[in-house]
């Protein structure tokens, strides 16, 4: 299957494509609340990759302030990808690196200076797709999820050139 797929920003009327293919994709699953929420406070960085009116996938991210992962001392503003997914029939079309592109593209207008996510170490199409675009593991955090499976932790500085 071939896609022309567009990029743009979330509204809620998506909302319910957008839980589908979270919990299609994904155990960690979250409430309405949560996705709205996230939307109300980042609407920047939260986005969905539409094809013929259908949603394909989506992005959402929070921007925190913490101590950088790279070099800097203090406190600098970060982009986390909270959740990335695309439906398994729109899969390895350069949907999620598009929508990753995108997201750190407004990570970076919103002056963030790195970007980070959390990936199941077992997670090999995701752990590949970070690392082509440039993460590299800062921590891996034992038992992070609900089954007892560690996660990396995955950083990149930005901006983001491709
Ligand atoms: N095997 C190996 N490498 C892969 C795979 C795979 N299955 N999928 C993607 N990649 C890598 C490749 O380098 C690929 O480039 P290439 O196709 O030119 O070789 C590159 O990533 C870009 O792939 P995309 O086509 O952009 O990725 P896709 O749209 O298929 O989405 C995703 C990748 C989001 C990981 C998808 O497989 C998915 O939805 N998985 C289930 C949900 C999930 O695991 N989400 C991430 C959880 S972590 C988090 O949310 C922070
Ligand atoms: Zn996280």
């Amino acid at each position: 299957m071939q896609v022309s797929f567009t990029l743009r920003p979330f509204k809620s009327t998506d909302l319910d494509q957008v839980m589908n293919i979270n919990r299609r994709s994904l155990p960690e699953n979250y409430s309405t609340y949560f996705f709205l929420d996230l939307h109300e406070r980042f609407p920047a960085t939260f986005l969905v990759a539409e094809d013929k009116g259908l949603i394909a996938g989506y992005i959402m991210c929070r921007i925190e302030t913490g101590a950088p992962d790279f070099g800097l001392l203090g406190f600098t503003k970060k982009g986390h990808v909270i959740s990335i997914a695309v439906l398994p029939e729109y899969r390895r079309q350069g949907i999620a690196y598009a929508l990753m592109k995108e997201a750190m593209g407004a990570m970076l207008r919103l002056k963030a200076k790195e970007c980070f996510l959390e990936v199941r170490v077992s997670n090999t199409p995701a752990v590949k797709l970070y690392q082509k675009m440039g993460f590299k593991v800062t921590r891996t955090i034992q038992g992070y999820y609900a089954n007892g499976e560690a996660a990396y932790k995955m950083t990149r500085k930005l901006p983001f050139e491709d």
